[in-house]
């Protein structure tokens, strides 16, 4: 017991990053009539997922909630900075059209801005406008091809890992989906429960 004890604290040494896990639970956004797999970040950002039950293509729908003080946070759909679909978001800061900016990414490393992804596409959903408030701001994306790349496909799975980054200081553009920004601080990731995030009403609310 001594000697487990020992190996949890070396192990939670070793992985100052990623201190814990966080287990998603069902919610019900009465605003959109939605129901996500959900959880909240130590940071108070909180990752929601909708998804079909057996989806014809790669679609899904991914909530971001954050304290107004995040510039921006990311998504990754597979668990790391690098080499899976980033969905990005962040206040736009515009007078007009939308509050909040998503950026589809893809990161190929950890010394640039994560470039524009072409393999999926986001659009905002009309049923779930983002809204910002004195508190938060919330952003609702569709994101067909966000759930299959390469070789992976996390339909398939029942728990799936994912993993988020926010930064406090906003992008340089923020009206464009296209614009710079910078490092986040700690990142975190997690293992989501996908079998509560299938809803078969899920074609209503994307259609
Ligand atoms: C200007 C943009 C960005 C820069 C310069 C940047 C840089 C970095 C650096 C230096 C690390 C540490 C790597 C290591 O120690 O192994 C890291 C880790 C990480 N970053 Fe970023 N990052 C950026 C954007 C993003 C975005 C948009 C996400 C989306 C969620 C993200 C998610 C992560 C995650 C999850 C990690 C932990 C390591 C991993 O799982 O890959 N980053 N990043
Ligand atoms: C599917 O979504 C509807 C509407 O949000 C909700 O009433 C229902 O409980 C959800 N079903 C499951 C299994 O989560
Ligand atoms: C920005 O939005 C346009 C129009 O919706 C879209 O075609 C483009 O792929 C988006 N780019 C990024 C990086 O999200
Ligand atoms: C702002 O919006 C978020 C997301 O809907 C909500 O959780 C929060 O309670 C709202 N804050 C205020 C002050 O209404």
């Amino acid at each position: 017991m001594r000697f487990l004890n020992a190996v949890i604290v070396v192990a939670s040494l070793c992985s100052p990053v990623f201190p814990q896990s966080w287990v998603a639970s069902r919610f019900y956004d009465a605003a959109s009539g939605i129901t996500y797999s959900s959880v909240t970040m130590p940071n108070g950002v909180s990752y929601r997922l909708a998804l079909p039950i057996d989806s014809p293509n790669a679609d899904g729908i991914v909530q971001v909630v954050a304290p107004s003080k995040y510039g921006w946070c990311g998504f990754a759909w597979g668990g790391r900075m690098t080499g899976n679909p980033l969905t990005v978001a962040w206040p736009s800061k515009a007078a007009n059209g939308e509050p909040v900016t998503v950026s589809n990414r893809w990161a190929t490393g950890y010394s640039s801005v994560p470039t524009a992804y072409t393999g999926a596409s986001h659009t905002y959903l009309p049923i779930s406008p983002s809204t910002i408030n004195s508190t938060h701001w919330t952003v609702t994306s569709r994101c067909q091809g966000c759930t299959r790349w390469g070789t992976t496909n996390i339909e398939a799975a029942t728990s799936v890992t994912f993993a988020y980054a926010c930064s406090t200081v906003a992008p340089s553009n923020p009206a464009s989906n296209t614009s710079s920004f910078s490092v986040h601080e700690s990142p975190g990731r997690w293992a989501h429960d996908l079998t509560i995030a299938k809803n078969g009403s899920f074609a209503t609310w994307v259609g």
